[in-house]
């Protein structure tokens, strides 16, 4: 138990985020039930409604993700419902993303699309990035004012994964519908982990499945073609290639989105950091975003056998909850974790994951893209302001923002 939480408390209940992700509770827990019981689960979708260890210290998020042996991702499936809609059984087809492998199957297929991810591939985007970057914020700019996350943070993550995969220019609005309906953008309520968006999801599949099919037989200089094109163990099939696009636009897409909002939001109440950012732009400043923002809360794993943390006795089966947010606030780790301080150096948040086989495959390209929109921003838009209250997006899994009204200039 612990002793500051009200009983039935519960960290993936939706509505707990609707205004503030739970800071107070987290650092109640990381000092006095660190790896904390959570009886009752409400908010993220999993296969039952049991509770799980709700793990709040950094140390510990990082102990669960470097030991896949003991803490398996392939035991929980909790990214997205689609299932019905290709004909297949709900948990193998979460089990053909590789967020939901273990080793030695998830190392296969991270090393075959590890090839798309290289610092080269992620370098080769830059270019053409920055240029829709100062053309985002150049539209903006027209507008007079608007919608932050709609006008601005929505489209670069989307066009980054569209040009990384090389999708056809004819092709990308028909792929943006898809992503944003699957994520739930269009609908205010819901959150991503609801069953929503499925056939979107399904569409998204089968648009990536022939787009495989066809470079397979007839290559082309990209990355379908390099992760595709030869038959045999070192790449990977048409329908892995689908899910892979999948996962992508649901990992890629609204994690880096928030990022981009947050940042902006909490500069624009910091301005003493905008002012820093403007005049020095530097590098740190991306990777103290992500850990502000911490897009993503939390993760699970189910343990494989009885095992401890931080003395605290888990039996096989029972699932813990890494909260990435809780980690990204502890004082053991960060000085003032409270403060926003662009500077910070070094700065060893998990908005990424704890280390280990799953650490996100597109963190370079997602801090690319961070810094190409705030230069675009301090550029194109340097007296940008806030012009209302955030909507929150009322999810226990993605820490987003649905709207931030702005005036651009
Ligand atoms: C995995 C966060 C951007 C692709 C992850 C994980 C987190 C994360 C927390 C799980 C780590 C774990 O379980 O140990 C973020 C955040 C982003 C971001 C906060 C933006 C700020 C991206 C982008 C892409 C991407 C831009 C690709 C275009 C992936 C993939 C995985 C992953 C494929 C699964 C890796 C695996 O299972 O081996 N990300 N991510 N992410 N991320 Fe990201």
């Amino acid at each position: 138990p612990c002793p500051a939480l009200p009983e039935g408390f519960d960290f993936t209940d939706p509505d707990l985020y609707q205004h503030r992700v739970p800071l107070p509770e987290f650092a109640a827990c990381r000092r006095t039930a660190p790896v904390w019981w959570n009886a009752q689960r409400r908010g993220v979708a999993g296969f039952d409604d049991e509770g799980f260890w709700a793990v709040t210290r950094h140390a510990d998020v990082r102990e669960v993700s470097t030991r896949p042996e003991d803490f398996s991702a392939r035991l929980n499936t909790s990214v997205i419902r689609f299932s019905e809609h290709i004909g297949r059984d709900e948990i193998e087809a979460q089990r053909l993303m590789m967020l939901n492998m273990d080793p030695p199957e998830h190392t296969r297929v991270r090393q075959i699309v590890q090839r798309g991810f290289t610092p080269r591939s992620v370098r080769a985007l830059e270019a053409a990035l920055r240029e829709r970057a100062g053309a985002i914020a150049a539209r903006a700019r027209e507008r007079g004012s608007g919608d932050f996350v709609a006008d601005i943070a929505c489209e670069l993550p989307l066009q980054a994964i569209a040009e990384l995969i090389g999708i056809p220019q004819d092709d990308r609005a028909r792929i943006f519908d898809w992503s944003n309906k699957m994520i739930g953008y269009d609908d205010p309520e819901l959150a991503i982990t609801e069953e929503i968006g499925t056939e979107a999801a399904a569409e998204l599949i089968a648009y990536a499945m022939n787009l495989a099919a066809d470079r397979a037989k007839c290559p082309a200089r990209d990355i379908v073609s390099r992760l595709v094109a030869a038959e045999g163990e070192g790449n990977l099939g048409s329908d892995e290639f689908g899910f892979f696009v999948l996962l992508l636009a649901v990992a890629g897409n609204e994690t880096t989105r928030n990022a981009i909002s947050h940042g902006m939001h909490a500069f624009l109440t910091h301005p003493d950091q905008w002012e820093l950012y403007r005049r020095e732009r530097p590098a740190t400043a991306a990777e103290e975003i992500v850990r502000w923002a911490t897009p993503v809360v939390s993760f699970q794993r189910t343990a494989t056998r009885d095992t401890e943390l931080s003395g605290t006795r888990i039996e096989a089966g029972q699932r813990v909850g890494l909260f990435y947010a809780s980690a990204n606030h502890d004082p053991e780790v960060f000085d003032t974790p409270e403060k926003f301080d662009i500077t910070r150096d070094p700065n060893p948040h998990l908005g990424f994951g704890g280390g280990g086989p799953h650490f996100c495959l597109g963190k370079s390209l997602a801090v690319m893209e961070i810094d190409l929109v705030f230069h675009a921003i301090a550029d194109a838009l340097p007296d940008i302001q806030l012009a209302g209250e955030p909507r929150r997006l009322r999810s226990a899994w993605l820490n987003g923002i649905k709207e931030l009204r702005v005036r651009y200039a």
